[in-house]
């Protein structure tokens, strides 16, 4: 049992927020289950992986890290990017209006203050074309949330964002010493094959997950430039 928290429409389909017995909110996508807020670990790993290596990297400028982040969705990664205190700007690029609208009206209290910490901004729109129109070189951190996968998309239209003509798009955004990671329930090997080709290395960070009783594993894919 679940209670109807928010629904919207949009020429996507249908968006919805859902509030679970357990206590649990739960987004959901054309009746499809995106995720919740009880396994958050890996969007959140996302975030503290990725910067990790960014550092590691010496791509952490004296004046702050930038990070684009595609998909909002509950807003852990979001949340946990600003966490860091290196990170100066986040730039979140999400698809559904009404999500962001939920979030602002603070219908998803787990990230409400990351919704309005100052050095966030938001652009609604298709990552894809919003990373298409970035300048050169302006992006520290790009981090990628918006399916369940390569192989388990939640709009068809995303299946180009794993192929090579947009990971060079990515790369092309990212500072020296940059960072690209990639969020999957599955394991990828085209996707990584693909991350390769164009970087000319890709790390796959498997992380297990207790969805119940049931164990899985969840998979971080990241390219350094
Ligand atoms: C799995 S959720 C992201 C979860 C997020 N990492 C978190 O911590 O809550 C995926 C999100 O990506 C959004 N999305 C899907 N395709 C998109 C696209 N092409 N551009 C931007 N956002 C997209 C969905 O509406 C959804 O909010």
């Amino acid at each position: 049992m679940a209670d109807r928290v928010a629904w919207g429409r949009s020429e996507r389909g249908e968006v919805t927020l859902l509030r679970r017995a357990d206590g649990a909110l739960e987004l959901r996508v054309n009746g499809v289950f995106v995720m919740d807020t009880v396994h958050t670990e890996t969007e959140r790993m996302l975030a503290s992986a990725t910067l990790r290596a960014a550092v590691r990297a010496a791509a952490v400028r004296t004046d702050g890290v930038r990070v684009l982040i595609g998909g909002l969705g509950l807003g852990f990664t979001l949340r946990e990017v600003l966490a860091d205190p290196r990170v100066r700007a986040a730039h979140v690029v999400e698809i559904e209006p009404d999500l962001l609208d939920w979030h602002r009206s603070g219908l998803i209290p787990e990230t409400a203050a990351a919704i309005q910490d100052h050095r966030v901004g938001f652009s609604v729109g298709d990552v894809a074309e919003v990373i298409g129109a970035q300048p050169p070189e302006g992006v520290d951190v790009l981090l990628l949330d918006v399916d369940n996968g390569p192989d388990f998309l939640v709009y068809e239209a995303n299946s180009a964002i794993y192929r090579a003509d947009f990971l060079t798009r990515c790369e092309k955004v990212l500072t020296p010493g940059g960072t690209l990671a990639i969020w999957s329930a599955d394991t990828a090997p085209q996707l990584s094959a693909a991350m390769h080709a164009v970087f000319g290395n890709c790390e796959e960070i498997t992380i297990p997950v207790a969805l119940g009783r049931k164990q899985t594993t969840y998979h971080l894919f990241l390219s350094g430039k």
